[in-house]
């Protein structure tokens, strides 16, 4: 396959709202070793990229300044050392970064085969909430079979896969969102109560259930007190964002009494080899998952590439349910 030297991609002109995200032109960037290149059909828009197009999310050392950390496509070179892909294979894949172009560079070990029955487009908006959920539900929070889990921000892209992997897991799934709708939404992938956090108080739901086993949150702020309120006891908190403030006033003599674990971690910083191992643990786990139908990525919106800004624009008005995408 012959590549170009130069390639169509979205930048962050600077630090700002959705219209710094400007189409450009820049070069095709090169495998080293261990690495890929993959030639992008669909990529996934998340929320990291806001904040790193807003100026709050940096990229780690080493990685494209270009924003995007999921996409899906066809390998179009690989780099020495490569054994597992070759060229033409299609995969899906986290990436350190640069999704939003025509090519990205990934290790290897980051790329998945795409499940069966998956088009390229849904498997673009696999990796980054399946890495996540997998590293921070299942590793870090150690759910099992029976518990009671809560997932706050039920119908995000985190959230719907959340709610799915859970189910399928075995777990009893709570999830909360802001409208009626995306209550239902949530209901339909699996959560047997899902809790409209605008009309009612989900402590109260969870307490009456006899507490959350584990609570995956990304809003922070007041729900840090009121997530301890609801645990149960030897309950887990893995925080993963704080999209309502990093700091409050919490009394620890309730996670010293009923012996609660308070945890969180951050994916795109974590080493290469952490992130190898989630690709191995999802192929064998999650995969399977996909396959049979138990997970599905729930998609909301398709944008050309170009049209990167309205993309994000719509993820910021917070209307959507599930994932977006955009068509390279
Ligand atoms: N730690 C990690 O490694 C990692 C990796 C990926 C993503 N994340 C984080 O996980 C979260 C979800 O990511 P995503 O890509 O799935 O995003 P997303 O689809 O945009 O989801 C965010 C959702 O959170 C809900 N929400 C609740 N309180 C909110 C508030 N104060 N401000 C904005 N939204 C609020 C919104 O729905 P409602 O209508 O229900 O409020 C919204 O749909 C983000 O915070 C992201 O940064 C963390």
């Amino acid at each position: 396959m012959s590549l170009p030297e130069t390639m169509r991609a979205v930048e962050i002109s600077r630090p700002g709202a959705p219209d710094v995200l400007r189409p450009c032109t820049v070069p095709v960037p090169v495998p080293g070793y261990g690495q890929i290149l993959i030639r992008i059909a669909y990529a996934g828009v998340n929320r990291p990229d806001a904040l790193q197009r807003a100026g709050a999310y940096a990229p780690p050392p080493g990685a494209s300044p270009l924003p995007g950390l999921e996409a899906a496509g066809t390998v179009a070179a690989v780099g020495p050392g490569v054994a597992r892909w070759t060229v033409g294979d299609e995969v899906c894949a986290l990436l350190p970064g640069g999704g939003y172009a025509e090519y990205a560079v990934t290790p290897a070990g980051h790329a998945l085969p795409i499940p069966e029955g998956l088009g390229l487009r849904e498997a673009a908006c696999l990796p980054e909430t399946c890495f996540t959920v997998w590293s921070n539900v299942v590793l870090r929070g150690g759910l099992r079979a029976g518990e009671r889990f809560l997932v706050h921000g039920g119908s995000s892209g985190i959230g719907t896969t959340a709610i799915q992997m859970a189910a399928a897991l075995g777990a009893r799934v709570f999830a909360t969102a802001g409208s009626e709708e995306k209550c239902a939404a949530c209901r339909d992938l699996g959560a047997e109560r899902a809790i409209n956090y605008r009309e009612e108080d989900f402590v109260a739901v969870l307490k009456a259930e006899g507490g959350a086993d584990l609570i995956l949150d990304m809003v922070g702020g007041n729900y840090l007190p009121r997530n301890v309120k609801a645990l149960a006891t030897e309950g887990r908190l893995v925080q993963i964002a704080f999209l309502e403030g990093t700091r409050i006033e919490l009394n620890f003599a309730e996670v010293m009494m009923r012996r609660l674990t308070i945890t969180g971690s951050t994916l795109r910083p974590q080493s290469d080899l952490a992130k190898d191992r989630y690709a191995r643990d999802l192929e064998t786990h999650v995969w399977p998952m996909v396959v049979r139908g138990a997970l599905r990525p729930v998609m909301d919106s398709e944008f050309p590439l170009e049209e990167a800004a309205q993309a994000h624009a719509r993820m910021e008005g917070s209307s959507h349910v599930g994932k977006i995408v955009l068509k390279v």
